[in-house]
């Protein structure tokens, strides 16, 4: 009944007697697009793409991914060189305004981001309005999107100043309400911020608990400083998707990555991070031995899975996981701490690489393999993982939104379905129902 021909100069699909063509959206780089706006009403058929594995919603300069190959690269860059020569903030203000700033714009981006990074004293009330055991990630979505009601200044989102001090005020105070989460479930009070730190420093200060006048230790400023980097975007994964669908609607920059700190929340997603110390933690605690472990994930029946392994896109070694890795033994070895979950950790790997299951269906490490590891050693607690993962994408979030709110091109998210419930039928009266 159906056809697809692209091999001739213009790509077409036959449905019965109806005959379209396709247009070709080129890509720079890896695979372009055929165009299927006018599917419907040529066929009156749709597409069918559960989880959007092979449908591209948007066109985008901002992030490249090639999952055969485990390449990475923001606006064109390698991720190993600017993991290697660049900074989390220098990054974030490469994917949102599109280029390297001079030296004197990156002063400018750093000096006015610390400018704003304490909290309103309003934001107690918010915070301390949540049990202490609230997730992290619960209560900074909330204060995220409680922010348009303290910040009017920044509402209209056609207007190119506002939407740059939108920018500058997400990034400059989610670590702050990060922070403040963190606090609140150890009973302090709002944290004192010392903007004089450094943006990082004072990320890892606030959040290890420490005083002032602490000394940050260099390594892991910079750990700390590379981690964010290489969670800054990711194109279109399912947060960046989920902040891109709210935005699409017209929803202002806090409401739209609100939504995309929600959905960074899940186990599959940024929760991964958190769900792989769990299950290191299990491993150790429970005496189960890791290749017993490694044939219950293999076990469809068990629902267990290596968390921490596997990816959408990647169908190699993810480039990020490889840096994370590295810095991972970095890190130990300047605090001389052995962890024995790195041991577990690396013992799975192994088993995972040479093991078929794994090979087949071309599963590596990702992101949050190691990354907890880290995480753990300079002094973060668990439930502070994903959270900082969601202050790592910020850039990449707010970049996408801003890209899609300049493209002349973008409608409002609102994909369609195929329908599978009753045809039509009378509605019947609760005394004529039979009861099963
Ligand atoms: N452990 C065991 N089996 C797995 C795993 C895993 N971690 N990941 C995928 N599989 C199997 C899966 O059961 C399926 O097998 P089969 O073909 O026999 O049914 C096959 O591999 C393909 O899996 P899928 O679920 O169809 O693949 P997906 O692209 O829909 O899911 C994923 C990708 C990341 C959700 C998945 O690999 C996963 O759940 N991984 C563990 C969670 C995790 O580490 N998430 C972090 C992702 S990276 C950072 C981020 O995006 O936030």
């Amino acid at each position: 009944m159906t056809a697809t021909e692209t091999s001739g100069e213009t790509p077409t699909i036959t449905v019965g007697e109806h005959r379209l063509e396709l247009e070709v959206v080129p890509a720079v780089e890896g695979s372009s697009g055929l165009e299927i706006k006018s599917l419907l009403s040529t066929t009156g058929m749709v597409t069918y793409d559960p989880g959007f594995t092979n449908t591209a919603a948007c066109q985008s300069a901002i992030t490249y991914i090639d999952g055969e190959a485990g390449i990475l690269r923001y606006r064109g860059y390698p991720i190993e060189q600017l993991a290697e020569k660049s900074t989390f903030l220098e990054t974030a203000f490469l994917l949102s305004h599109g280029a390297l700033p001079s030296a004197e714009e990156a002063q400018e981006w750093e000096a006015r981001l610390l400018r704003h990074t304490h909290i309103r004293d309003d934001y107690r009330r918010l915070i301390s309005s949540f049990p202490r055991e609230a997730h992290p990630m619960a209560i900074l979505s909330s204060a995220v999107a409680a922010m348009p009601g303290h910040y009017h200044e920044v509402f209209d989102i056609t207007d190119e100043k506002q939407v740059e001090l939108a920018t500058v005020l997400l990034l400059a105070k989610a670590p702050t309400l990060m922070a403040y989460a963190l606090r609140h479930s150890r009973r302090q009070d709002k944290p004192d911020v010392a903007p004089e730190l450094g943006y990082v420093a004072d990320i890892l200060r606030l959040s290890v608990g420490q005083h002032r006048r602490w000394e940050p230790d260099p390594t892991m400023v910079r750990a700390l400083d590379v981690l964010l980097l290489l969670h800054a975007d990711h194109e279109q994964n399912c947060s960046t998707s989920t902040v891109r669908n709210v935005g699409s609607a017209g929803a202002n920059l806090f409401l739209s990555v609100s939504a995309g700190i929600s959905a960074l929340a899940g186990p599959k997603h940024g929760g991964a991070n958190e769900a792989v110390l769990a299950m290191l933690e299990e491993i150790r605690d429970s005496g189960v031995s890791v290749a017993d472990f490694m044939t219950r994930v293999k076990d469809k029946t068990s629902g267990a899975r290596l968390m921490g392994f596997g990816h959408r896109v990647y169908k190699n070694y993810d480039p990020r996981a490889a840096i994370v890795k590295q810095l991972a033994d970095e890190v130990l070895s300047s605090l001389g701490k052995r962890d024995e979950l790195l041991d577990i950790a690396m013992e799975l790997e192994g088993i995972a690489l040479a093991d078929d299951y794994f090979v087949e269906r071309k599963l590596y490490p990702n992101v949050d393999f190691y990354t907890g590891l880290i995480y753990r050693a300079m002094g973060f607690p668990t439930s502070m993982f994903t959270p900082l993962f969601a202050i790592g994408r910020l850039p990449g979030w707010i970049a996408q939104w801003r890209e899609m709110m300049q493209d002349p091109s973008t409608k409002i998210a609102r994909p369609r379905q195929v329908y599978t419930g009753p045809a039509e039928r009378d509605y019947v009266p609760v005394q004529d129902r039979s009861t099963a």
